[in-house]
């Protein structure tokens, strides 16, 4: 059975952080405060895990010189990764990114993978951990919500994954049990990107609520 809850419900601070959060692709020059960037992953470090089990580790850049050199090596990879896919798995790429708003920018630009973003977060966990895309994934959305938080902006970058295929990826020193999941760039926004319209067909309230 479906139902909507209609009734007004007051709503928790953290809630307005949620909703303004969005994935920014354009970022001002600034850089971030070192402590800021502790406070933010402080608050990653918050997140559940599996067993408690904590499996998440953080490399961060911020020298925008590393950051270029990453992102067209990362670039690199994604782009080889895209054509090995066939024509099939090319079209199909195609066809969603036409479907989605953001595509013209995801490939142009100067850094269509980091965005010139002042900080990249890598985060990696055990190979062996078999909760541990999970548990990254709970840790990113903390961290995006703290960077909001304290005004700045973040995007979840999946093609960070492709880090491990390059040539400078030993200059993170990420050791060999374990696989990087995801990055994500934070900085101080330069736009401010419509919200997409959410599914909301997709909670099934079983049984009569009381
Ligand atoms: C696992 C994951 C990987 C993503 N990878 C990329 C990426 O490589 N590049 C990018 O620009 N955005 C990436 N995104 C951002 C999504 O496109 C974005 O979150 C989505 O379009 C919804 O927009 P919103 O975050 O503003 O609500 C990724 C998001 C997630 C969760």
């Amino acid at each position: 059975m479906k139902k909507e809850l209609t009734k007004e419900v007051k709503e928790p601070g953290v809630l307005k952080t949620i909703y303004e959060r969005r994935a920014v692709r354009k970022y001002k020059d600034n850089s971030v405060d070192p402590a800021i960037i502790s406070k933010i992953l402080d608050a990653g470090r918050m997140a559940p895990s599996a067993m408690n089990k904590q499996p998440w580790k953080f490399y961060i850049l911020t020298n925008k010189k590393t950051i270029k050199s990453f992102s067209k090596e990362i670039g690199k990879i994604a782009a080889k990764y895209f054509l090995k896919a066939g024509p099939r798995q090319i079209i199909k790429t195609i066809a969603n990114l036409l479907e989605f708003p953001h595509s013209t920018r995801l490939f142009k630009g100067p850094d269509p993978v980091f965005h010139e973003a002042p900080v990249v977060i890598f985060i990696t966990a055990s190979r062996k951990n078999e909760w541990a895309a999970l548990d990254v994934g709970m840790c990113s959305e903390n961290i995006m919500l703290a960077a909001k938080s304290f005004g700045l902006d973040s995007c979840p970058v999946g093609f960070g994954k492709f880090v491990e295929q390059t040539k400078i990826f030993s200059q993170l020193h990420v050791p060999s049990e374990d696989q990087v999941h995801l990055a994500i760039i934070i900085g101080y926004g330069d736009e401010n990107p419509e919200v997409h319209k959410r599914i909301t067909d997709n909670a099934f309230f079983i049984d009569p609520i009381s």
